[in-house]
């Protein structure tokens, strides 16, 4: 396959507009970074791009939020939307435009939709009695909620309302979304989503109430002023305002339909019943591809600011830079996947592929064109069976990554990247340049080796671009490629051969510095430094050996800190057996008396005993600890019982 820019053809891409309501975590950067990748290979493949993101500043949460924080609503989102575009100028997002919901251009929009739907006779005024997340700006039904009778978004309890409402006939549409989705398999991915989307129209669409007089932050209803609309319906509209639904029908022309929302699984609902229905009742193709990623997870829970675990990604970007950010997230989670976010696997992340793998090809290769050829590309002329092999695995790498963007793979298409700069290294080994230097025999054979590597970092260097932006940039200049950066496409990495005989680089800078990794104990070092298949016999024990230590569940039945001690507590503990017995336990730090007495534990029953400050302990309670938290090891089986 020869891979062809695709010049001039148009590509709508779309991130959600995020709500003002609070500092933007590591989870918001993640559906932003991956839609940059995209828009960044799209352009890069020759694509018209337009990306768009922006934020959702409406609705009666942020009305509440402002007011108890003594400001005016636009005084509030003013602030906290020039973080966001802060945030996303760190982490090199390269949207065309960003759109605030509080815009002129956007209400114009807004009430114009409402009222080509309205004079269809697609909107109705009626009473609206039902139940209202305010954190999710969601109605839900009586069925639709979870066991507790909570919203089935956020699990936070509902509100009745009752109020004059306009409503928004979506039960008109719903065969007809039904239709679309099934019709038309592209049109949601990944394909689990769409079950999901089927069945929730399957069980029946109400109307949907689209407006509300109970606050006034937001876009007043034309003719009725005291009803605002509705914060989804003001939201989705956010994709036509973007690129001129009003005021540049040719650009319009262009760019619809989108060719891809991608927005997170919780709203996917959203963006292809809602967000559907609304186009078909203006008459309006619908977008070409709704994509619902999955969350960023942190210790298994989605990040959020009541659950205490959100991650900072300028704090982030800070310490470890957005390139690094930005590969983490694109290669370490599945597009469509849950993902886990943590700290040591972005280190490892960081000194494997980006320090090592990525950065020692860099600094070897210029080093050695420096250091053997004066920092010249010689001529090349004849190859060896490794030469030609590296040059045509370059090439294959190029026409994989290429399919995978376009599928939206980007984890793998990573990954290829990375399998392919393996390669590159494996070949420095393989051809040992700093050998042939020393054989005047070898110097065309050391030319062509040098020259292959330059073209292969070339090469990764664009293939890389979209990823990380910065990091490209640096490999091109430090190759001093001739070209503008900017003007770098797919085409130029389809061909191998292309820096000019006698061409000069530029001397090696570090990419990436390796992070430490703060010091084990030594003991711990010394233990991790042996892998299990090299511990020596005597350090495994056998069954019998285990079957020596006697485990027992106890109940605590007293429990005290020991005088002047930080760490120790006296337990007494009863096995069951009548055989009460002092254990001295170092989890003072962890659990006051009180937490632990009445508590089942487990305990080494037949450790030796040993005087601890005085109280002779006769036995061990069990723990499992790491880092700087402990918890004791509990269990609802009786006392007695015995572990084995
Ligand atoms: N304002 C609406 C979207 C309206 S679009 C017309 C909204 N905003 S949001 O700020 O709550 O979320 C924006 C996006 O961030 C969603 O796609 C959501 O899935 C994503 N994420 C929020 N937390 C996330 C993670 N922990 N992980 C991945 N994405 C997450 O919804």
């Amino acid at each position: 396959m020869s891979i062809k820019n695709k010049t001039g053809i148009p590509y709508y891409i779309t991130t959600p507009i995020y709500y003002p309501s609070a500092k933007l975590h590591i989870g918001h950067a993640y559906c932003t970074t991956i839609a940059d990748t995209l828009a960044r290979f799209k352009r890069l493949a020759g694509y018209d791009v337009f990306f768009l993101t922006g934020s959702d500043e409406h609705g009666q949460k942020i009305q509440k939020t402002a007011e108890s924080a003594g400001v005016t609503p636009i005084e509030y989102v003013d602030k906290i939307v020039a973080s966001f575009q802060e945030l996303w100028k760190r982490l090199e997002i390269s949207n065309d435009d960003f759109l605030r919901t509080s815009e002129k251009r956007h209400h114009e929009v807004v009430q114009e939709i409402f009222r080509r739907i309205r004079a269809k006779g697609d909107i109705y005024k009626g009473e609206y009695t039902g139940l209202y997340c305010t954190p999710c700006e969601s109605y839900w039904t009586e069925l639709q909620l979870d066991e507790n009778g909570c919203c089935p978004d956020c699990h936070r309890p509902v509100e009745k309302v009752s109020e004059e409402a306009y409503f928004f006939k979506m039960s008109k549409y719903a065969d007809a979304v039904l239709k679309h989705i099934e019709e038309n398999p592209d049109f949601l991915e990944p394909k689990s989503r769409r079950n999901e989307m089927i069945n929730f129209i399957k069980r029946g669409l109400e109307d949907l109430c689209i407006s509300r007089t109970s606050f006034d932050w937001g876009i007043p209803v034309p003719d009725d002023e005291k009803h605002v609309v509705y914060v989804w319906f003001d939201a989705l509209s956010n994709y036509l305002t973007a690129i001129g639904f009003l005021d540049d029908p040719e650009k319009f022309k262009k760019f619809w339909p989108a060719d891809l929302h991608l927005v997170g699984k919780e709203i996917v609902r959203f963006h292809t019943i809602i967000w559907g229905c609304i186009l078909m009742a203006l008459g309006i193709e619908l977008p070409k591809k709704v994509y619902g990623h999955g969350w960023l997870i942190v210790e298994g829970d989605k990040m959020s600011k009541s659950k205490g675990n959100v991650v900072d990604p300028i704090l982030l970007i800070e310490e470890f830079g957005a390139d690094a950010i930005r590969y983490f997230l694109l290669r370490e989670i599945t597009l469509g996947q849950d993902g886990n976010f943590n700290r040591d696997a972005l280190i490892t992340r960081i000194n494997a592929d980006l320090a090592n793998d990525l950065g020692n090809l860099l600094h070897r290769t210029l080093n050695m064109i420096d250091k053997f050829q004066g920092g010249i590309l010689l001529e090349t002329s004849g190859e060896t069976e490794l030469d030609s092999e590296i040059r045509s695995e370059a090439l294959k790498t190029v026409e994989e990554y290429y399919n995978l963007m376009e599928t939206m793979q980007i984890s793998d298409a990573v990954k290829t990247i990375w399998t392919f700069i393996s390669r590159a290294n494996k070949y420095i080994d393989e051809t040992m340049p700093w050998k042939l230097a020393k054989d005047e025999s070898q110097k065309q054979n050391l030319a062509n080796v040098l020259y292959n590597l330059a073209e292969s970092l070339r090469i990764v260097g664009i293939l890389i671009s979209p990823l990380m932006p910065n990091t490209a940039r640096k490999i091109h200049e430090q190759l001093k490629i001739s070209e503008p950066f900017e003007k770098i496409t797919i085409e130029d990495a389809a061909t191998f051969g292309k820096i000019e005989k006698n061409h000069e680089v530029g001397k090696p800078e570090a990419l990436f510095p390796r992070i430490e990794i703060e010091k084990p104990e030594p003991v711990q070092k010394a233990e991790k430094k042996k892998s299990p298949a090299k511990k020596s016999e005597e350090e495994l024990i056998s069954i019998e050996d285990f079957s020596k230590i006697h485990l027992r569940v106890v109940k605590v039945v007293t429990a005290e800190k020991i005088p002047e001690t930080d760490s120790l507590l006296k337990l007494t503990v009863d096995p069951g057996d009548g055989d009460i017995r002092e254990i001295v336990s170092g989890v003072a730090r962890y659990y006051s008396p009180e937490e632990l007495v009445g508590k089942n534990v487990i305990v080494v029953m037949n450790l030796k005993p040993t005087k601890i400050r005085g109280v002779v302990s006769q036995g061990m309670i069990l723990a499992a600890g790491k880092g700087n938290k402990l918890e004791v090891l509990t269990t609802e089986m009786p006392v007695g019982a015995k572990v084995k």
